[in-house]
């Protein structure tokens, strides 16, 4: 039976994240990207509400709600403010994630709590100068020493890079491709750990994306997560989880666009009537719907096939490609139906603009999804 009404639970965590939203983001979301301010208040609002512990099992002091849940509750933080949306989707889903699922007992027990009220907060480091969609090209090195691992090389595009206690960092150590790269837990508290430049950006500006610089960075042995060699599996196996939370982030932000767009058909006239009378106006704001709720479903789907332990990959990337085009798409629109004062701060369409463009390009671009998906399909 499939069943495509959200259970009751999903619903309630819905609402709470849509007035959470309507009350601690919407007001404050324009002045945080002007600013470029983090909103750590926010977050740790985020934390009380249990939203930081949606991939953690109780017994670690989360509510383990799963992919699923976490694509609702995104959806709605991010049709608020994405720079909070893209912070909680890597805590959640790039950290806290995998750390469940690859980290031993220990680890699970040194890191997780904190995780979960948001007392520390997560990230996760694979690109680099070099490696970019090439992610297996990465080249930052660990090398054993006693029991330690010592790290060298510069990590980019580091999502709450200057805001995160601890890091995933993968590394070099072994020359196969793919098998010869390890996956680390990095505290910033670390000898030899630095948080380098913090990147200019077009959008999401209240989310700090930063270098980060490891020399001679000494990692205790215990620190190494899942097995050596097995790092590049562990950072394509998150990935699939994170692409969703992508996707949950582009249907927010797109509804974030139609919404923006029937307020102003109803307010705006033109031509003696309000614009939403005219049928060119009607039909962008159809399309609109009628892909976002299209790309709704992918990603629901998938994030359900996630949560049963089904293999997800190319579906993940089937909802990311799909929720992000349509992201852009409506932002266009948005912008168009606006008018010239959708090209202005006056209105929030403009912010969107900005911030729909990250949707196509993190946790994998656009042409890298087309890629994982066509290689299933001949495989
Ligand atoms: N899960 C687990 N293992 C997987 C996997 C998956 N989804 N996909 C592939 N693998 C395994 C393969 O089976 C293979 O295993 P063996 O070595 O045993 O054969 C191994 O991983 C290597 O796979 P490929 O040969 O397919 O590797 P590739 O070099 O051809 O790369 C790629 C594949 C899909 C192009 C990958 O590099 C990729 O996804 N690139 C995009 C990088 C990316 O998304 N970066 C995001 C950065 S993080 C970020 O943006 C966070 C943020 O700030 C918000």
């Amino acid at each position: 039976m499939v069943s495509f009404t959200l259970q009751e639970d999903l619903q309630m965590l819905r609402d709470t994240a849509r007035e959470f939203a309507e009350k601690e983001l919407v007001p404050n979301a324009a002045a945080w990207d002007e600013e470029r301010r983090f909103p750590r208040e926010a977050v740790m609002k985020a934390a009380e509400l249990g939203f930081l512990g949606m991939s953690i099992p109780e017994e670690y002091g989360g509510n383990r709600m799963g992919n699923l849940a976490l694509c609702v509750l995104l959806e709605e933080i991010n049709r608020g403010c994405a720079s909070t949306g893209v912070t909680v989707s890597v805590h959640n889903s790039l950290f806290c994630s995998p750390l469940v699922k690859f980290g031993t007992e220990e680890q699970k027990r040194r890191y997780l709590p904190k995780m979960a009220t948001g007392e520390t907060l997560g990230a996760y480091c694979l690109s680099e100068a070099g490696a970019g969609s090439d992610a297996a090209g990465l080249s930052c090195a660990a090398v054993r020493d006693g029991g330690d691992w010592v790290l060298n090389g510069a990590k980019l595009w580091i999502t709450t890079g200057s805001e995160a206690d601890v890091f995933i960092i993968f590394a070099r150590t072994g020359e196969h491709r793919t098998r010869g790269i390890s996956a680390f837990l990095v505290e910033k508290a670390f000898e030899g750990f630095g948080v380098g430049k913090k990147e200019e950006k077009l959008g999401i500006r209240a989310s700090p994306t930063t270098e980060i610089l490891l020399q001679d960075c000494r990692v205790p042995g215990e620190n190494l997560l899942g097995e050596e060699g097995q790092g590049f599996k562990i950072a394509l196996d998150t990935l699939d989880g994170g692409r969703l939370g992508i996707a949950a982030q582009s249907l927010g932000i797109g509804r974030a666009c139609l919404e923006a767009s029937i307020r102003y058909a109803k307010e705006r006239k033109q031509f003696g009537r309000e614009i939403g009378q005219f049928q060119a106006i009607q039909w962008k704001l159809a399309d609109m719907a009628t892909n976002l709720e299209a790309a709704r479903l992918l990603t629901w789907k998938a994030a359900a096939r996630r949560d049963e332990g089904l293999p997800c990959t190319k579906e993940s990337a089937m909802a990311k490609l799909a929720a992000s085009r349509t992201c852009n798409a409506a932002a266009r629109e948005a912008v168009q139906i606006h008018g010239g004062a959708g090209y202005t701060r006056e209105f929030p369409v403009e912010r969107y603009m900005r911030d729909a463009r990250i949707t196509e390009i993190y946790e994998g671009v656009t042409d890298i999804q087309r890629l994982v998906i066509s290689r299933h399909l001949m495989a």
